[in-house]
C-alpha cells in the first residue's frame, strides 16, 4: 500500500523554494492520488530546535508554517497536516534507530559537514567540531523516524533532502534485517525543478537561514517586493537567454522557476524558443509577473487563516490524533521486535 510523507521546519515563512520543491508536488499528489492512499504532512519543531532558536518565535513560527501550508492548498480533511512534537513516537523511534546508525554515515552527511564549515551553530567563539551539538548530528535519524513511523512508501522533497533520505534506507534495511521485514524502503520524490537557487548568489541554493533576506522570495511577499527582488537578482552578462545551469547558474535558475510555475509545463528548453532573443532585463520582469502571478490570493488567505486560532487548532489537534493513532501502532510493532513489548 502507498503511503506519502513529508515534512518542513517552522523556521521563518516558506519561500519560492519550498514552494516549488515540496509545496506543488505535495499538492498535485493531493489532487490526484485516490482517497485511499494516506498523505501525511508534518511540521517539525523537534528538527527546529538542533539549531538555537528563540523560544517565542519558533512558537509563532510553528503557527505561522501551518496557516502558510493550508493558504497554498494543503487541505487538513485530505491530509494529516500535524506538529511533529506532538505525536511522541517520532521521539522514542528515533532513538531506537540512533542504536542502528553509525556515527561515521551521520558525519558524511553533507548538511552536517556544511554545518561544521560555517560553525552555525555556534553560541561561543572559537568553536569546534566536538562542540556541535549532539542533536545536530542526530537529526537526518530523526527524519528517518518521521517516514518510518507511518511505513511511508514515497516522500517528496527538495533535492537537497536526498542524502536524508537515502540513510533513511539504510536505516530501514539495517531494522529489517535485524528484527524481520517491518519498514517499507521508502521512494525519494524530487521534482523537476530540483533545486532553486539564491537570486543573489546562484552557487547557493535558496534558504530560509541565508542572511540577505533579498536573496529569497517568499510565498507572503507583496507584488512589489518580488518584481524589484527578480530585476536585482544576479545572471551574467552574455548575450541572450540560453539554459546551461553550470555555466549560466543565474539565468537558468529564472528559467527553471518560470518553467516550474508555467501552466502549459514548457521545459526550460522549452521556454528558451520562446524567449532566446530577449535580453536578461526582460527575462527578469516577466519571470516577476510569473510569479507574482502563481501566488496572488496565498497572502490574503493566510491572513485569514492566520487570524483564526481557534481553527488552526482544531487541525492541529485533528491531526495529532490521527497521526498519533497510526504511530502508536508502528511503535507498538516496533517495541515487541526488539524485545522492549510489554511483559507479561
Ligand atoms: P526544509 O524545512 O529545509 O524544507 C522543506 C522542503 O523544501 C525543500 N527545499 C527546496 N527545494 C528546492 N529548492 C530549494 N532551494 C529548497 N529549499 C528547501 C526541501 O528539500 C524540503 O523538501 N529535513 C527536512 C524536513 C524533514 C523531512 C522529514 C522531509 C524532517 N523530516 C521527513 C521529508 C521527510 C528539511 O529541513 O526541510
Amino acid at each position: 500500500p502507498q503511503v506519502v510523507f513529508s515534512g518542513i521546519q517552522p523556521t521563518g515563512t516558506p519561500h519560492l523554494g519550498n514552494y516549488l520543491g515540496l509545496f506543488l508536488p505535495f499538492l498535485k499528489l493531493q489532487r490526484s492520488l485516490p482517497p485511499g492512499i494516506p498523505l501525511y504532512l508534518s511540521v517539525v519543531g523537534l528538527h527546529a530546535i538542533t539549531l538555537p532558536q528563540d523560544p517565542k518565535t519558533l512558537a509563532e513560527d510553528r503557527m505561522n508554517m501551518m496557516a502558510s501550508l493550508m493558504a497554498c492548498g494543503v487541505d487538513p480533511q485530505r491530509t494529516c497536516l500535524f506538529f511533529q512534537e506532538e505525536v511522541p513516537e517520532h521521539a522514542e523511534l528515533a532513538w531506537i534507530l540512533n542504536t542502528l546508525t553509525s556515527v561515521g554515515k551521520l558525519q558524511r552527511m553533507t548538511t552536517w559537514k556544511s554545518k561544521i564549515a560555517t560553525k552555525i551553530n555556534a553560541s561561543e567563539d572559537n568553536v569546534t567540531q566536538s562542540d556541535l551539538r549532539l542533536g545536530l548530528l542526530a537529526y537526518p535519524v530523526l527524519q528517518a523516524a518521521d517516514v518510518l513511523l507511518y511505513k511511508a512508501t514515497q516522500v517528496p522533497v527538495g533535492e537537497d533532502q536526498t542524502q536524508h533520505l537515502e540513510l533513511t534506507k539504510g536505516i530501514a534495511e539495517t531494522f529489517n534485517r535485524k528484527y524481520g521485514p517491518t519498514f517499507p524502503i521508502p521512494k525519494t520524490m524530487i521534482v523537476p525543478s530540483k533545486r532553486i537557487l539564491n537570486l543573489r548568489d546562484p552557487s547557493q541554493k535558496m534558504s530560509k537561514s541565508s542572511p540577505n533576506p533579498l536573496s529569497r522570495i517568499t510565498i507572503l511577499d507583496p507584488p512589489q517586493t518580488i518584481l524589484s527582488n527578480l530585476k536585482a537578482a544576479v545572471t551574467d552578462s552574455l548575450p541572450g537567454v540560453t539554459y546551461d545551469p553550470i555555466s549560466r547558474p543565474g539565468v537558468s535558475n529564472l528559467l527553471t522557476i518560470w518553467s516550474a510555475l508555467d501552466p502549459s509545463n514548457r521545459t526550460p528548453e522549452q521556454l528558451v524558443e520562446e524567449c532566446g532573443e530577449w535580453g536578461l532585463g526582460k527575462l527578469k520582469e516577466h519571470v516577476g509577473e510569473v510569479i507574482v502571478e502563481s501566488l496572488k490570493g496565498i497572502k490574503e488567505e493566510y491572513e485569514r487563516i492566520r487570524s483564526a486560532d481557534g481553527f488552526l487548532r482544531s487541525v492541529a489537534k485533528d491531526g495529532r490524533e490521527w497521526a498519533g493513532e497510526v504511530a502508536k501502532v508502528t511503535m507498538k510493532e516496533v517495541k515487541q521486535k526488539v524485545g522492549l513489548g510489554p511483559l507479561d
